[in-house]
């Protein structure tokens, strides 16, 4: 039985992915610092585990936190999913963004070398493909340099860990690219708890939905898709968490760069999204047409085929679980995870 760390395991994937750790037999470690997420998801987590799972409040910019951690357990991997995700927020404040993403990482890749643990699983994005030339997006497509704060920490991130397993080939690296992910827990226990307005469309679908937003404004029209809006692959989380246990079975020891992109392979538009969230609530979903949102990339897609073939792992579930267990986790959760 392998012992995992999951920084930032008390937010959105993370929480999901701890759950699907438990379930296939490894014992995770929580840490987080609890700056986009609220110690009331563990008992959530607990709760759906049958048992309670190890936390750590910590802060991964800070060396004692994590040498402490190392030191109370034999950690055999990590998966790293710390960090700051909101693009316009980066472009407001690019050093905290650096600090922590990219600052935090090497703190953690540092820390994990000196007490020899090898293996290391990063939350990558499908934003370092940037605007793809090509659709759907295999592994081998160009990275390119990110046109936001946020989508560069990813891109250096990947390199730092890269150029570490070139200097310590023992090191097991992987890369995982996701798309877009929405969904949660068929429990209705945990889910997606963004602050304030939400910046994404799946979680300002549910809080139309539930009334706590007017309506959703679609941004831009007037793309060069099927219906003029922009297409992406929504992944769900669930699905995302299991692509973390199918790495882990497939790349724990096995040194070397690993590259993968998670998602369905079906790109759906914002007005797809719209009429399938309408379906789930039985009426029309307010909204209505909006200017383009700066920085939107026109259609994202992955091919999953990689992931498919060398982890064994495809996501499974489809848009109307998406919608349906969205809006399950919204309406029995309308304020989130109160305090
Ligand atoms: P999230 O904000 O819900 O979870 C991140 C967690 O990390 C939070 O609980 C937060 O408190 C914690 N954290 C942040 N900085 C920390 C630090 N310095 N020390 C300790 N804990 C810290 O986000 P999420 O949606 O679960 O995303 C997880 C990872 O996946 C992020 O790295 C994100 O960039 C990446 N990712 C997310 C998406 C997405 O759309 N959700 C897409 C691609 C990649
Ligand atoms: N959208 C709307 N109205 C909204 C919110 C979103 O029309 O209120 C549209 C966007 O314009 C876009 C689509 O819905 O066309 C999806 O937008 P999201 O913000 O949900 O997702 P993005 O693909 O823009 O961004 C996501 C992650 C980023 C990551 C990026 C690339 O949120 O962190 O994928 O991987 F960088």
């Amino acid at each position: 039985m392998s012992t995992i760390l999951v920084t930032g395991g008390a937010g959105y994937i993370g929480s999901h992915t701890v759950i699907e750790l438990v379930k296939a037999g490894y014992d995770p470690i929580i840490f987080d610092n609890f700056c986009n997420s609220k110690p009331a998801v563990l008992a959530r987590i607990n709760k759906i585990c049958g048992k309670n799972i190890p936390f750590v409040v910590g802060d991964i910019r800070i060396r004692e936190q994590l040498e402490a951690v190392f030191n109370n357990f034999k950690i055999d991997g990590v998966i790293h999913f710390a960090g700051l995700k909101a693009v316009g927020e980066s472009v407001q404040k690019p050093l905290e963004y650096y600090d922590n993403n990219v600052n935090g990482s090497r703190m953690l890749l540092s820390v994990m070398k000196q007490y020899n643990c090898k293996n290391f699983i990063f939350s990558s994005s499908a934003t370092v493909y940037g605007e793809p030339d090509v659709v759907p997006i295999t592994e081998q497509s160009p990275v390119k340099r990110a046109n936001c704060p946020y989508g560069q920490t990813k891109v250096d991130v990947e390199y730092m860990g890269e150029e570490l397993q070139k200097a310590d080939p023992e090191f097991s690296i992987v890369l995982l690219r996701y798309f877009n992910p929405v969904g949660a827990h068929k429990s209705g226990l945990i889910g997606e708890d963004p602050k304030g307005i939400p910046n994404n469309l799946m979680p300002y679908l549910t809080q139309v939905a539930v009334g706590k937003l007017k309506e959703l404004s679609i941004f831009g029209n007037d793309y060069p898709t099927k219906d003029g809006t922009c297409i992406r692959d929504y992944i769900h989380v669930v699905d995302l968490a299991l692509g973390h246990v199918k790495a882990l079975d497939h790349c724990l020891n096995k040194a070397g760069v690993h590259i993968y992109n998670l998602g369905t392979g079906v790109g759906y538009s914002v007005l797809d999204m719209v009429n399938a969230f309408s379906k789930a609530i039985g009426y029309e979903l307010p909204h209505k047409f909006a200017a383009r949102r700066p920085g939107d990339v026109v259609q994202c897609y992955a091919d999953p085929k990689k992931a498919k073939e060398e982890l064994g792992w495809e996501a499974k579930l489809n848009l109307d679980d998406m919608t349906a267990d969205s809006y399950n986790w919204q309406k029995n959760n309308p304020n989130g995870y109160e305090d």
